[in-house]
């Protein structure tokens, strides 16, 4: 999601921006922009395009001055434009300013500032803020002053960076996350420490409600009724420095490559909390699992796991159902969630509904300085890295290598979990590139996926189908086995491939059956299992295992396949369209 990015320094602060929104392409977004300032002059650049193809098409680089703003888009009000992207002038050209969020009364106050004779190039929110601005400053003739007074006026959740033409850096933080990275003689004001990582490690995490200004004379930071804050410095996690692709094509296929070692490390070195959340499971009233997409998916396994080995009941809740519905949560419940960013949005909100309904509060997160970790009692780290691909794969193997470790524990050992074992596995399903390949050549002409699994396998089910859609753009929908003559099966016809999950266990029979009747009226059959069989059309073999373990290793053979499927139709597997990392918006 949009990428926000200041500079103050001694340095020539346009390629440090440039630089900076290169290394947060990953959160998505469809247009760039830089903004700097020299001699009391502000200079802005925009367009619509990737970073590199922005940058040699304007020429951002060149911008002159030591201080500046940059941003990646991802349109929320307004289209795809030059004129949409950020930064955004105010009226009178002094104040420019970079914003990620939503300002839900944003009409009314345009309406309020054209009374008053503002004029706007843009259809965005964000031009409403730095004209706000220039109308409060106008009053107060004080920049701390009009930007408290700004925020007092928006509602909704928004981090913004403004720039004024003497050179001021003020950032605001409300519910969309903003780190301010502090260097030798530099600051750097980011949605994301990868954004000065290069830079510095130290940095100091703005709270919802902050406000900063730095100046010529220092970085002063407020609370938005005004108060002085003091705030520590922090070093950032050395893992987010590794950010590089290495050797491989892609983060995707990197990130796929790293899980034979990043599920033998998730949760370990938070193995307490991992105790206690077993045992807040164990006297715990109701215990419900949320969270969105890939997450969502691995608090439906966690459901599936927990019932049939360890007789805990569960009730994974989609994070914004929760917004809907917030009576899903009884009172003096535990609410566990997953989340990779730790700044969805819609896992936000439901946190925060949940808080109300007086849940307590445990996660399970792979950012460990994200807004979630603040609002939890108790937190498991994925410990996995950062994740760039936007598809979410390596932490959706971490948030399974932890859901097994508390079932384990709450069913004393019945499942006889070993990761090594599990590890070996990945390692073996990651040589089988080739048979993969071939089958994406095919995967490439097909418009519709089907993937069936039963039992714990339909969670998988459905992570491979969202796999597939995002990174394929290919129509795919994971179906419960037992569902497919209750409606799919009108939709099986010669045009169609079905991904069969059909490891050797009690479900397998089920499963085949359900293949005689997909194939008997033509679709081709994908079988992922560790024993072929001759109605697949393809069979994909993973290495047999105990039964309780096939759900962590048959998703991995199916990343690669949608992987390569991107690659064969020619879709950035790294950044699919209309997506973005962090959804940092409801
Ligand atoms: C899918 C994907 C998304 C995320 C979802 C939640 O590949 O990446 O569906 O899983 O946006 O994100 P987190 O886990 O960061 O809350």
């Amino acid at each position: 999601m949009c990428s926000i990015i200041g500079y103050y320094g001694k340095e020539i602060a346009a390629p440090i921006i440039v630089k900076a929104l290169k290394r947060m392409e990953y959160r998505g977004y469809d247009s760039v922009g830089v903004a700097t300032k020299s001699e009391n002059q502000i200079y802005v650049k925009k367009g619509i395009g990737k970073v590199a193809e922005v940058n040699e098409s304007l020429k951002l680089s060149n911008l002159p001055g030591n201080i500046g703003i940059g941003h990646t888009r991802w349109a929320t009000h307004g289209k795809v434009t030059d004129e949409n992207a950020h930064p955004h002038s105010s009226n009178s050209g002094k104040i420019t300013i970079v914003h990620n969020g939503v300002i839900e009364n944003f009409t009314e106050l345009k309406e309020n500032l054209q009374k008053n004779g503002f004029t706007f190039k843009s259809e965005t929110d964000t031009e409403v803020i730095v004209n706000l601005i220039q109308q409060n400053l106008s009053k107060y003739s004080d920049v701390k002053k009009s930007i408290l007074k700004t925020v007092s006026q928006l509602k909704g959740h928004f981090a913004f960076v403004v720039m004024f033409d003497d050179g001021t850096l003020v950032a605001a933080r409300f519910h969309e996350p903003l780190i301010i990275g502090i260097g030798k003689n530099s600051y750097f004001i980011s949605s994301d420490v990868l954004g000065f990582i290069e830079n510095t490690d130290d940095a100091i995490y703005l709270d919802n409600g902050n406000i900063m200004i730095i100046d010529s004379s220092d970085l002063k930071i407020f609370s938005f009724d005004g108060t002085k804050l003091k705030k520590p410095i922090t070093k950032v996690a050395k893992e987010f420095a590794d950010v590089n692709k290495g050797d491989y094509a892609h983060f995707t296929l990197k990130e796929i490559s790293e899980q034979p070692d990043t599920i033998l490390k998730a949760g370990e070195d938070t193995l307490e909390a991992l105790e206690n959340m077993v045992d807040f499971i164990k006297h715990a009233k109701n215990v419900y699992f949320t969270g969105s997409g890939t997450s969502f998916n691995a608090a439906l396994l966690a459901k599936n796991l927990m019932s049939k080995y360890a007789k805990v009941k569960v009730e994974p809740l989609i994070s914004s159902e929760i917004l809907s519905i917030p009576e899903s949560i009884e009172p003096n419940s535990i609410l566990i969630v997953l989340s990779q960013s730790g700044e969805s949005a819609d896992v936000l909100e439901a946190v925060n509904i949940a808080k109300q309904q007086t849940a307590k509060i445990l996660s399970i997160v792979n950012s460990s300085l994200s807004s979630l970790v603040q609002e939890s009692s108790l937190v498991i780290r994925m410990g996995c890295g950062p994740e760039i691909g936007v598809a979410a794969t390596k932490s959706f193997t971490a948030e399974l290598a932890i859901i097994y470790k508390i079932t384990e524990k709450l069913c004393e050992g019945c499942m006889g979990i070993d990761f090594n074992k599990i590890s070996e596995a990945i390692s073996k399903v990651l040589t089988n590139h080739s048979k993969i390949q071939a089958i994406a050549k095919e995967l490439k002409q097909v418009s519709d996926i089907y993937v069936i699994g039963r039992g714990v396998h339909y969670p998988i089910a459905m992570e491979a189908a969202l796999k597939l859609k995002e990174l394929t753009y290919i129509h795919a929908e994971g179906i419960a086995g037992g569902e497919l003559k209750h409606g799919p099966l009108a939709l099986m016809d010669s045009n169609v491939y079905v991904i069969i999950i059909n490891p050797d266990d009690s479900t397998y029979t089920d499963t085949i059956t359900n293949a005689h009747e997909i194939k008997s009226r033509g679709a081709k059959i994908i079988g992922v299992s560790n024993k072929n069989n001759e109605i697949y059309d393809h069979w994909i073999q993973i290495p047999k295992i105990d039964e309780p373990m096939y759900p962590i290793i048959e998703i991995i053979p199916i990343q690669l396949l949608a992987y390569y499927s991107a690659i064969e139709k020619d879709t950035d597997p790294d950044y699919p369209r209309n997506l973005a990392k962090s959804v940092t918006v409801k």
